[in-house]
C-alpha cells in the first residue's frame, strides 16, 4: 500500500475528484461554505447522518462535490480507537465495488494520534490475501482491482507527518506479518520462512543468517529437535539482527514460535479447525514483520529476532509422550503431550538468546488454548519477570490499540510440572493453562529481565473473517519506539489529547 499526508481543508476535499472519498466527521462539526460542508450540515439536519463513531452515510454525486463516491463516517470524540473504527466501517461499504485509489479526509483538525490510527486502519482493511488464490477470469476481473493508494488529508498535516511516517512502517510490518500467517503450511514451510527473512536482509541494517538440522542438532537444541523430528520438513533456526545503535549497546531480542503446522504430533488434535494450526507460525511471522518495520523506521537501537521453525507431525520417527529429551540448557523435559510443543521449541530459542547479554528477551507465541478462554480476541497474554519490561508492554499496546493484560507467575503455577522422569514435564494440570505453560519457559529466561506474550487469541480470528490480524507487530513497534525515545509521547488523559502539539513535542524531545 502506498500511502500519502497532505494538508487539505474540507474546501479542497470537496473541489478535488478522487475515485473514492471516506470523510471522517467528529462531534461539533462547523459547515463551511464547501459543498462537503451542505452535504454534511444537511444529513445532520435531516437526522440521516450522526458523528457518533463509526455511523455511516453513503452518498453518490451529491451537488458540487467533486468526486461521486463519497462516504461520511462519524468519528465521535475523534480518540484514535475512534477513528479505527471509523475507518473499518468507512471502508467495508467500499468493499463491494473496490477502488485503486482512496482519499481518507478528517472534516477537522485531528491529532497524531488520529492521523495513525487511520493510516493503520486503512492498511488493515486494505489488506487482501491472494497469494493461493486462482487467476480470476476477465468477467471477474473487477475483483482484482486492489486498493494501493491511500491518501490522508487533514487541515494541518505538518504536525503530525512524524507519526504518520511510523505508521506507515507499521503498516508495512503488520502487512508483512498478516501474509505469512495466512499461507498455508505447504506454502509456508520451515525453509520458506528462512528464505522470507533472509529476504528482510536487503533492508537497511538488517542481517540474516538461516540455521539448518545440523546446526541445531550442534548447538544441543534437543527440545526444539524432539518436536521437529516427526516432519518430513527440515527445521530452521532463524536469526535476524537489526543494528541501529552502537555495538555496546544491549540488544532487545525477540523470539517467535515458528510451528508453521501444529498437528498436535501424536498427541492428535481432533479434526474440527485443525486448519487454524496453520497460524501457528503467527509469533514467527509477528518477528519478521517487525523486522520489516525496523527497516522502514531505522530506530536508534539493536534488535534481535529469534524464531524456531518446524512443523510438529506424526510419523514413525516422531517423538512419543513419555519421551524424556535434553534441551540446550541441559534441563532434561519430560514430553508428555506432544501438542504442548511450542514451549519445547521456545525454551531452547531462548537459551540461545542468552549469547547475546540482552536487555531484555520478549517471546511471542500462540501457545495455549487457555490463553483464548481467559482472553478470548481482545487482549494478549502477558507474562513477565520485570515489572518495568511489563510497564513498557502494557503502555505500548495500550498506545498502539494492540493491547494486552497482565497475568500471574506465582510459583505455586509450577506444582503441576513436577515428574519423577526428568527435571521438568512439558505439561502441568488443565487449571491455569497459560500460566502454566509461561511457568515452564521461565526455566529457560535467565538472568534477563524476561516477558513472554501468548497471543493464541490475538493473532488470527475465526469464522466468515478468518484471517490473521498481524497482532501484535503493533505493540512491538510501539515498545521499540518507546525504548529508542522515538515513540509518540505517552497517552495520557483524552481531555489533555487536545492540548497543543506544541506541549506534546516538548515532552517527546524529553523523552
Ligand atoms: N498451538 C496450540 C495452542 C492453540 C490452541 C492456539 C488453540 C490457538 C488455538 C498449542 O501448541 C497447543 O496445542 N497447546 C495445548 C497445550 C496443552 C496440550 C497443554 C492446548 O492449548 O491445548
Ligand atoms: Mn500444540
Ligand atoms: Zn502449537
Amino acid at each position: 500500500m502506498d500511502f500519502q499526508l497532505k494538508s487539505m481543508r474540507l474546501s479542497d476535499a470537496a473541489a478535488t475528484a478522487a475515485p473514492a472519498q471516506v470523510v471522517l466527521v467528529a462531534d461539533g462539526f462547523e459547515p463551511g461554505k464547501d459543498a462537503l460542508s451542505a452535504l454534511i450540515g444537511r444529513a445532520q439536519a435531516s437526522g440521516d447522518f450522526k458523528t457518533e463513531a463509526g455511523a455511516l452515510l453513503s452518498s453518490y454525486g451529491a451537488t458540487g462535490v467533486a468526486t461521486a463516491r463519497v462516504v461520511l463516517v462519524g468519528i465521535g470524540d475523534g480518540t484514535a480507537a475512534k477513528v479505527r473504527k471509523a475507518v473499518l466501517a468507512g471502508m467495508a461499504v467500499l468493499k463491494g465495488n473496490p477502488t485503486r485509489a482512496l482519499t481518507l479526509c478528517f472534516a477537522q483538525a485531528a491529532n497524531a494520534d488520529a492521523v495513525c490510527a487511520a493510516t493503520l486502519a486503512a492498511g488493515e482493511a486494505g489488506y487482501v490475501y491472494r497469494t493461493t488464490k486462482g487467476q480470476k477470469k476477465a468477467a471477474d476481473k473487477k475483483d482484482e482491482l486492489r486498493l494501493t493508494e491511500v491518501l490522508i488529508g487533514l487541515p494541518d498535516a505538518a504536525p503530525t507527518r512524524g507519526a504518520f511516517d511510523r505508521a506507515v512502517g507499521v503498516a508495512a510490518g503488520v502487512e508483512l506479518a498478516r501474509e505469512w500467517a495466512n499461507r498455508p503450511a505447504n506454502h509456508a514451510t520451515p525453509t520458506q520462512l528462512g528464505d522470507a527473512a533472509q529476504a528482510l536482509a536487503k533492508l537497511p541494517g538488517i542481517r540474516c543468517e538461516v540455521l539448518g538440522p545440523r546446526e541445531i542438532a550442534k548447538l544441543g537444541m534437543g527440545a526444539f529437535q524432539a518436536v521437529a523430528q516427526g516432519s518430513r520438513q527440515d527445521a530452521r533456526f532463524i536469526v535476524l539482527r537489526y543494528d541501529g545503535a552502537a555495538k555496546s549497546d544491549a540488544p532487545v531480542v525477540l523470539v517467535g514460535k515458528g510451528i508453521t503446522f501444529d498437528t498436535g504430533g501424536i498427541s492428535l488434535k481432533p479434526a474440527p479447525e485443525m486448519d487454524e494450526m496453520k497460524f501457528d507460525m503467527s509469533g514467527a511471522a509477528s518477528v519478521l514483520g517487525v523486522f520489516r518495520a525496523l527497516g522502514h523506521l531505522k530506530p536508534a537501537l539493536n534488535v534481535v529476532g529469534l524464531i524456531p521453525a518446524c512443523e510438529n507431525m506424526p510419523d514413525g520417527a516422531a517423538v512419543k509422550p513419555g519421551d524424556v529429551v535434553t534441551s540446550m540448557s541441559g534441563q532434561t523435559i519430560e514430553i508428555l503431550n506432544t501438542d504442548a510443543e511450542g514451549r519445547l521449541v521456545l525454551c531452547d530459542a531462548l537459551t540461545y538468546a542468552e549469547r547475546f547479554k540482552p536487555r531484555a528477551v520478549i517471546d511471542i507465541a500462540t501457545l495455549t488454548g487457555a490463553c483464548v478462554i481467559a482472553l478470548g480476541g481482545v487482549r494478549s497474554g502477558l507474562f513477565a519477570t520485570d515489572d518495568a519490561l511489563a510497564l513498557g508492554l502494557q503502555s505500548a499496546g495500550e498506545q498502539a490499540l494492540d493491547p494486552c493484560w497482565r497475568l500471574p507467575l506465582d510459583d505455586e503455577y509450577a506444582e503441576g510440572l513436577k515428574t519423577n522422569f526428568a527435571d521438568v514435564a512439558n505439561v502441568g494440570g488443565r487449571p491455569a493453562g497459560a500460566v502454566t505453560a509461561a511457568k515452564f519457559l521461565q526455566r529457560f529466561a535467565g538472568e534477563f529481565p524476561w516477558a513472554h506474550l501468548d497471543i493464541a487469541g490475538t493473532a488470527w480470528k475465526g469464522g466468515a473473517a478468518k484471517g490473521a490480524t498481524g497482532r501484535p507487530v503493533g505493540l512491538l513497534v510501539q515498545y521499540l519506539l518507546d525504548q529508542a525515545g522515538l515513540g509518540t509521547a505517552p497517552r495520557r488523559s483524552p481531555k489533555r489529547d487536545k492540548v497543543s502539539t506544541k506541549a506534546a513535542q516538548a515532552k517527546h524531545k524529553r523523552g
